[in-house]
Parts: C-alpha cells; structure tokens; sequence
C-alpha cells in the first residue's frame, strides 16, 4: 500500500487532497469496486469543506467511516484546522483506515472501532452521515455479507439514531449525503440542502 501511495501521492500528500482515484489506487480492489457506492466521492468533500471553513468547527465525527475516505481527504482540505473523528464497526475497514491514516501522515484524524448505534460518541459540534443504514435494506453493492438486511431492522435502527441525535446539545450540525435514512429528524431543522449532481447533501442543525 506505502508504494502505491508514494507513486500517486509522493511527498506532497498532506497538502495536496487526492482525488477519487488516486485514492481508490490505495484500496484492495474488493474495496476499489465498492467506491462508487460505499465511499465519498472527493467532489462532495470539497463541497463539505468549503462549507465547514466558514463554521465554527470544535471538530467532526463521521459515523460510519468505513475506509476513511472522507475523514482523510476532508483532513488534507482542512490542513489541521479542527479534530477529525471517524467510527466503524467494521474491523477490517477500520484496518484499512488506520493504514492509509499512517501512510498519509495525518495527524489531525483519528479513527475507532465502535457502533454508534449502541455507544453514540457525543461531542464534536458537526457530525457527517453518508447513509450508514441503507445498507440494513435489501439491495446490491452491499459491503459484504456480515450485518442482517432486513426492512424491520432498518426502521429499528433508524428509531434509535433519530432518538440518540436528539440528544446532541442545540447547535450541532449534521451533514448528510444521500441522507440518514429518513425524512424528519426531530429537533432538527434544516440548514442547508443541495442537490448535488452525485446525491443530495443537506445541513441539518439541532435547535
Ligand atoms: C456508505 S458507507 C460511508 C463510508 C464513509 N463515511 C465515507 O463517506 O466514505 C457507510 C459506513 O457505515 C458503516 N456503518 C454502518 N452502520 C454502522 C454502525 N452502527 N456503527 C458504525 N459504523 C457503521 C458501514 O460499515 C460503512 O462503512
């Protein structure tokens, strides 16, 4: 992995964001097939960027950060600017993750093994979600076979995020990209929506 990195990347990789195949090039090609579905296309960081420069950022936490995709190109916009978080409870994504994090050197992000849907990690003032829970739904481009996919579930999970977002003190923002799996989100308003050519991304803010 440090090669492939070194040929696209070479030293300036902390200044310079990567685009989508430049990190796709660091990916097992099992992961490289899921990118179009699974991770954050680089447009949509830079979009997120621009709007998170001109916010007060305590820090940002990606719940479901799977191979750290946008965790790692937001920190290379972001140029340590605030804290980025990322959660999964996937072990070998979170694996691939961390080597890219150590690869890059990046300091500012930091990455953990966690369901945030059983321990919710309360703090950052802005939180990102590209739509962890679709994947509970019947449908291709899954991940792999690990979790249950079912229409009950995915209500279940559903109920318990909206209700463990309420908690988050007045003030915090979530982005959304492709959404969070519903269409209301109690206690929230929203900010900001774009329909973006690869998905709508909105701000929903905790009042
Ligand atoms: C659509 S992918 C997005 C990955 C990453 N946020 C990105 O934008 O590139 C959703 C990720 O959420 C993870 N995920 C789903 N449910 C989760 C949960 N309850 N706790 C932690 N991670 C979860 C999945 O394993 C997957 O890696």
């Amino acid at each position: 992995m440090k090669n492939q990195f070194l040929r696209f990347i070479g030293k300036d990789g902390v200044g310079k964001p990567m685009t989508d195949f430049q990190f796709d090039s660091l990916l097992p090609v099992s992961l490289q097939t899921l990118s179009p579905y699974q991770w954050t296309p680089e447009v949509v960081i830079q979009f997120t960027w621009n709007y998170l420069k001109e916010e007060s950022v305590s820090s940002i936490m990606d719940l479901g950060s799977g191979v750290g995709k946008f965790c790692l190109i937001l920190s290379q916009y972001t140029k340590n600017k605030f804290p980025i978080y990322g959660v999964e409870d996937r072990n070998e994504l979170l694996e691939v993750a961390l080597t890219l994090k150590t690869n890059l050197n990046l300091a500012n992000v930091t990455f953990k093994s966690q369901n945030f849907l059983k321990s919710f990690p309360y703090g950052p003032s802005h939180y990102y979600l590209f739509n962890p829970l679709y994947e509970t739904m019947k449908g291709s481009h899954s991940i792999d076979d690990s979790k249950l996919k079912s229409a009950n579930l995915f209500l279940h999970n559903l109920q318990t995020l909206k209700e463990l977002l309420y908690l988050c003190p007045k003030g915090t923002k979530l982005i959304t990209y492709h959404g969070f799996g519903g269409s209301v989100l109690p206690g929230y308003k929203v900010q900001k929506k774009v329909n973006l050519d690869l998905g709508e991304w909105i701000v929903w803010e905790r009042v």
